[in-house]
Parts: C-alpha cells; sequence; structure tokens
C-alpha cells in the first residue's frame, strides 16, 4: 500500500511540474495575455491544490519505506527531498499566486517577466531532482538497471 500510494504521488507531482513548466513557455511564447492569465488561474486552481497534497504524500510515503532501508539511493533520496520540498512550498507556490494576481490585473510588466523566470528556474530546479528521484526509485525497485540488478552484493560470486 505505501509503495503504491507514494508510486501515485510521486508521478503526480512530476506530471503536475512538467505540465506548469511546458504549459507556461508555451503559452508565454504562444499565448495572448488573456490565455497567460487563464493558465496562471489554472495553475493555481486546481494546480497547486494536487501539486501540495501530491508532493507531501511522495515525500511522507517514501520516509515511511524507506524506514526499513539503508544504502547510497535512499540517502540520495532523502537528502534530495527537503529542497524539492522547500522550492516547491517557498518558491513555486508563492510565485503562482503572485504572478496569477499580477495577470488577472493586467500587470505583464518587468517584474512580472522577473518573477516568471525565477519561476521558471525553480520548477526546472524541481523536475531534475524529482527526475532524479524517480530514476533512484526505481534502481531501488529492480526496475532500472544500475539498481538492485546490478548491485554486487546480489550478483553469483564471479569465476577466476
Ligand atoms: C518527489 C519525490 C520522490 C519521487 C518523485 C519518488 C519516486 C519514486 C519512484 C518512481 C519509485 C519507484 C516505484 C515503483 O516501484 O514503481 C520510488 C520508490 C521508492 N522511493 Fe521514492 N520518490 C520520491 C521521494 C522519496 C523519498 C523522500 C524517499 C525516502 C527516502 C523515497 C523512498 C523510496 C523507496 C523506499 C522506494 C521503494 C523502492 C523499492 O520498491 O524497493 N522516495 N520512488
Amino acid at each position: 500500500m505505501p509503495l503504491r500510494v507514494h508510486r501515485i504521488a510521486a508521478i503526480l507531482a512530476l506530471l503536475c511540474v512538467a505540465t506548469f513548466f511546458s504549459s507556461t513557455v508555451l503559452i508565454e511564447l504562444l499565448g495572448s495575455p488573456a490565455a497567460v492569465a487563464q493558465l496562471k488561474s489554472l495553475i493555481v486552481a486546481p494546480g497547486l491544490w494536487v501539486l501540495v497534497p501530491a508532493i507531501a504524500l511522495a515525500g511522507g510515503s517514501g520516509l515511511f519505506m524507506a524506514r526499513s532501508r539503508r544504502g547510497r539511493l535512499v540517502d540520495a533520496k532523502k537528502k534530495r527531498m527537503p529542497f524539492i520540498a522547500a522550492n516547491g512550498l517557498l518558491v513555486l507556490v508563492p510565485c503562482a499566486i503572485v504572478l496569477d494576481r499580477w495577470a488577472s490585473a493586467g500587470a505583464f510588466d518587468a517584474p512580472f517577466y522577473a518573477l516568471q523566470a525565477v519561476e521558471l528556474v525553480a520548477g526546472a530546479l524541481n523536475l531534475w531532482l524529482m527526475g532524479l528521484n524517480v530514476r533512484d526509485g526505481l534502481r531501488m525497485a529492480g526496475r532500472l538497471r544500475g539498481g538492485r540488478g546490478l548491485d554486487p552484493r546480489t550478483l553469483p560470486p564471479s569465476k577466476p
């Protein structure tokens, strides 16, 4: 059960950040100001209402499962999680809320684009960190090369 919760929450969190990031880039390049404002509003609701619980659930279920796990991969995932959570809660959430307010007021000025740049950098950072956690999670589950399958402790002794 915790693994199933972890799997769903982790993929949902990753998909949210990837969708917010790519739709923001596309709409900034191709969309009208009204479309930008509409997207900013959708990112706040329902977007953040999905992303924030998904990150919390992925971290919580991961830490719960990690109680009985040791090793380099689980340690790396544990170390990344505070950065993912802090970046999400302290940068992405406030940026999304302020950008939504400014866009709905039609304030597409220098501060708007500066904050938009901050949000994109923070989003890219979280995508990268979450991607590393997915990779290490799949390795730990033995579903990706470089994990359990290649761990020398689990391989038969090599012939001389
Ligand atoms: C947003 C952050 C995270 C993402 C995106 C993520 C992603 C994943 C994925 C995709 C899997 C593979 C699930 C499967 O078998 O289908 C996994 C497994 C796992 N993750 Fe995470 N994870 C995150 C955070 C954490 C944290 C903070 C920990 C705690 C150290 C953790 C511990 C684990 C454990 C113990 C497994 C199970 C490995 C096994 O089945 O042997 N994860 N994770």
